[in-house]
């Protein structure tokens, strides 16, 4: 039994989860059920959350918490740093300069039109001058010849006899208290419970193990449909299973397949933005994959070659990879794409935004054109339909709930309207209010001010660790490592913890900065309120956010959430447009080797807890 998760056990939840949810004026906190031993980062097992009580009396009140300010001269604080011993070589101190980029998100408009404030050169010296965004371009990859392609097996449904026997009012009824909703030639039916897709025996013992009850929607309707072998568009809320709904899949492709022989690359390609995401979308394959021996390794930059160039020599049947080191690969030779049938985009929207498009685009002309292609996200703006469409053929698609844009609603969802002075005092008063020892993540806009807040934090005695696209990968892996262990439970993060981080029990998101899109801000805050769980999300909204008001009191109300008036005033004094989602143009390009420093800041005295 999956102690975390009721909702799928009960097939009403889903038709009424506005009740279930009852997200407005909820007084107790919300306090998720903390679960064993952590799947990643050492495998430690939860600690048990210190209370207020064991630490000193509650931190000093009222002016103990200067309004944060930027300091004047770089940071200098850090060197040496008080975290030594931390498995990373922290504390160099401060690393900024005047070619950061602006944050993680990169803002450039697409790096082939040279327009926009990101993108090419605005690195800084640091880096020998090479601008990674152009080193990735210029590597040509062989131009493959599809003349002469053997066949392969990918239609391996097998409809099971009682899923045949469902009435067609079975199945609508079915669909539509799950807001199952499909398009496409030919929708197999949904499935109710496991054994019904008829996955193999050791999917089953692995999913019993983890304590499922049901398929989750996406996965009763998507598992058919991707097993029928056919491209296949899959749009479901944060937190709702989407990775096992491709990855099973995955494996039952894999087996129908011929042996992988010497020289040969992957048969099932999945392709995500991050690394952290791509290292969890593994560790999951790893669960099934180990009981089948089925091969599956993560190539994906920050993290040495070596390792990776040996598991793609020796033969794997899963690779998983962010683009840039995927690409890096290729060039090389290291690995060819030409027995890759299965594919898979995670974060589709993100992968085909104009800060990625171009590395997809080389990526696919490796692959096979009648592969099966796969595309998985909580979001799906219509600018990108079009696009997705160009590299499939004749697809499903599945949503689940509606295609607006929309929040997973197991998230109690406040916002606040403050000005940036403020922001700082607000967010100690919430830790205040909050913090027990379960987890909280904080989402800046750019890497230096997410610096900047963990820094004063770290000064402050709250132990926060940042993670974001200017740190190093080994500190980037042990801050994560820390968060999901509990072991530190404030993390502050750039967007590069955006999407797709599954990290249990995360009690609250606090958007410190809004994002810099709609689509940004319901993946951030679908890091908490996963699997059935619920969660807080407190955003803090200022003037110049005003052009999401709009859209944001949209998302607040689908989800039956209580919009500020502060915030509806702000709809009358801008033009509320958010502006086209591609456009924002974000590469996956992450540090270089710097360490800022703030997460080796000495904790202060007085440590509130
Ligand atoms: N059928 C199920 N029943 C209960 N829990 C499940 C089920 N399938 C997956 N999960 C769990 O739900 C959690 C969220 O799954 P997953 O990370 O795949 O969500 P997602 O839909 O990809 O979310 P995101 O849009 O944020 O990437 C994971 O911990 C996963 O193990
Ligand atoms: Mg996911």
């Amino acid at each position: 039994m999956n102690p975390y998760d009721n909702r799928y056990s009960d097939p009403d939840s889903y038709r009424h989860r506005h009740h279930r949810s009852d997200l407005m004026g909820q007084k107790t906190p919300v306090v998720p059920t903390m679960i064993g031993p952590v799947p990643h980062g050492g495998g430690a097992g939860v600690p048990p959350p210190p209370s207020f009580a064991g630490r000193g009396g509650p931190p000093p009140v009222g002016g103990g918490y200067p309004a944060f300010e930027r300091p004047s001269s770089g940071f200098s604080v850090g060197r040496g740093g008080g975290g030594g011993g931390r498995g990373f070589s922290g504390g160099r101190g401060s690393n900024f300069h005047g070619g950061d980029r602006r944050n993680d998100a990169g803002r450039g408009r697409g790096w082939n039109s040279g327009s926009g404030r990101g993108g090419g050169g605005g690195r800084g010296g640091r880096f020998g001058g090479g601008d990674p965004r152009r080193e990735l371009d210029n590597i040509a990859l062989p131009k493959q010849d599809f003349g002469d392609l053997v066949p392969f097996e990918k239609n391996l449904y097998f409809e099971n006899p009682s899923i045949r026997a469902m009435s067609e009012h079975e199945v609508v009824t079915f669909r539509a208290r799950r807001e199952i909703t499909v398009e496409g030639h030919d929708v197999p039916r949904p499935i109710r419970i496991f054994h019904e897709a008829n996955f193999p025996d050791y999917c089953l013992q692995v999913i019993a193990k983890l304590g499922f009850v049901e398929p989750t929607p996406i996965q009763a309707q998507g598992w058919p449909m991707a097993l029928k072998g056919r491209d296949l568009i899959g749009i479901a809320e944060t937190g709702s299973g989407k990775t096992l709904a491709y990855l099973l899949p995955a494996f039952v492709h894999v087996a129908a397949q011929p042996r992988l022989v010497h020289g040969d690359g992957p048969i099932v390609l999945v392709l995500a933005p991050t690394r952290e995401l791509a290292v969890q979308i593994q560790e999951e394959a790893l669960k099934f994959g180990s009981k089948a021996n089925i091969r599956s390794t993560c190539i994906y930059g920050g993290a040495p070659k070596g390792p990776q160039i040996r598991d793609l020599q020796r033969g794997v049947e899963i690779v998983i990879a962010t683009p840039g080191r995927l690409i890096d690969m290729l060039g090389a030779q290291h690995v060819n794409l030409r027995r890759v049938t299965y594919l898979v985009l995670d974060e589709a929207d993100r992968m085909l935004d104009m800060g990625f498009e171009p590395q997809i685009r080389k990526i696919v002309s490796q692959i096979r054109p009648d592969r099966q292609t796969l595309y998985w996200s909580a979001t799906w703006p219509r600018e990108v339909e079009a696009l997705a469409r160009h590299f499939l053929h004749n697809p499903y698609k599945v949503i689940i709930g509606s295609q607006d844009l929309k929040a997973n609603q197991s998230i109690k969802q406040v916002v606040e309207v403050m000005m940036d002075l403020e922001k700082y005092k607000r967010l100690i008063k919430l830790l205040k209010e909050v913090m027990d020892g379960s987890r909280i993540l904080i989402f800046m806009e750019t890497k230096k001010g997410c610096d900047q807040v963990t820094r004063q934090l770290r000064m402050d005695g709250w132990a926060a660790l940042s993670i974001h696209g200017d740190k190093n990968q080994a500190e980037r892996d042990w801050v994560l490592a820390e968060f999901k262990s509990g072991r530190s439970p404030i993390m502050t993060a750039t967007d590069v913890a955006a999407r797709g981080l599954d990290v249990k029990d995360i009690k609250c998101v606090v958007n410190y900065d809004f994002p810099s899109s709609l689509e940004d801000y319901v993946h951030r805050i679908g890091r908490t309120g996963r699997a059935g769980a619920r969660g807080t999300a407190l955003t803090f909204f200022t003037e110049s956010n005003a052009k999401f008001a709009r859209d944001l009191i949209k998302i607040l109300q689908e989800a039956g959430q209580i919009v500020p008036p502060s915030l509806s005033a702000m709809t009358r004094s801008a033009g509320s447009f958010g502006g086209n989602f591609r456009s924002r143009g974000r590469g996956g390009f992450g540090n270089r080797g710097m360490i800022s420093g703030s997460n080796t800041v000495p904790l202060g005295a007085g440590r509130p807890w």
